[in-house]
């Protein structure tokens, strides 16, 4: 979010943004679960030109030891970005935004997992951003809690998040990486959609009270569709199990 001055128009006169939605269109969103053999839960996530996959593994013993609770499993997501997955090559390994997602996004998922089930555990999850393209904090923890249910660790709801923002004056849904750059502000958000607690809540840029409830309203609104995508992917791998067992 630089809201650099730019001759680039991201909202044109006929209220269209730059790919051709309008102010609370989605981008294209697809969602598989259970995509990986080897992890015990895992997902796919497209989102726009994100590409995103989420895998499970747990709860398993810790290593190191010292980071076991004897009272409740330890969650810990680590959110990567591949080398290939942006404009410039990113270099490998932790940097500073990747540690504070991983962060968020941990804390995010323990909020849903009956962590205290299963002391003395991990449950990692693994984030692999492959293309970025704006939006991949929201788009790796909506994959994960995914991941998390195919994995058939108990949880009490899903995780799903969205996020809107401020482009040229007016708000908007679902940034894309242009939108991201040179607009105003971005909020990213994320609930449980049962309750609509709200797990994760960050904002990158300037927005005047009534424009965050307005994107806050939008993006929870968009969040519960997205829900309905997460169900379906889930249902979609339960049900060729169930065909196959049949066979
Ligand atoms: O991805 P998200 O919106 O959650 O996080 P961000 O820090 O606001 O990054 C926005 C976008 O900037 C990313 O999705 C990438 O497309 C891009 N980015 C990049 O090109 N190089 C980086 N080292 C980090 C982000």
């Amino acid at each position: 979010m630089s809201g650099m001055k730019t001759d680039l128009k991201l909202i044109d006169e006929n209220g269209k943004r730059i790919d051709g939605r309008g102010f609370d269109e989605l981008r294209p969103i697809k969602i598989e679960a259970g995509v990986l053999e080897r992890a015990d839960g895992s997902a796919y996530i497209e989102w726009g030109g994100n590409k995103i996959i989420a895998a499970v593994y747990g709860p398993r013993e810790v290593y190191p030891k010292h980071m076991q609770d004897p009272s409740k499993a330890v969650l810990r997501a680590r959110y990567n970005m591949a080398a290939f997955s942006v404009d410039e090559r990113k270099k490998p390994g932790p940097d500073r935004r990747s540690i504070e997602l991983s962060m968020v996004i941990s804390n995010a998922l323990s909020s849903v997992v009956f962590l205290e089930q299963f002391p003395r555990t991990a449950i990692d999850v693994f984030i692999e951003v492959l293309q970025a393209d704006a939006g991949t904090r929201i788009a790796g923890l909506t994959a994960a809690s995914v991941a998390l249910a195919d994995a058939g660790i108990p949880m009490k709801d899903l995780i799903v998040g969205c996020a809107a923002g401020k482009v040229e004056n007016t708000i908007v849904l679902d940034l894309n990486k242009e939108e991201d750059n040179f607009g105003q502000a971005d909020l990213p958000v994320a609930i449980i959609p049962r309750t609509k607690d709200v797990v994760l809540f960050q904002m990158d840029g300037d927005m005047t009270q009534e424009e965050i409830d307005k994107a806050m309203d939008m993006a929870i609104n968009a969040a519960m569709k997205i829900y309905d995508l997460q169900k379906d992917a889930l249902k979609r791998k339960y049900f060729s199990i169930v065909q196959e067992d049949e066979q």
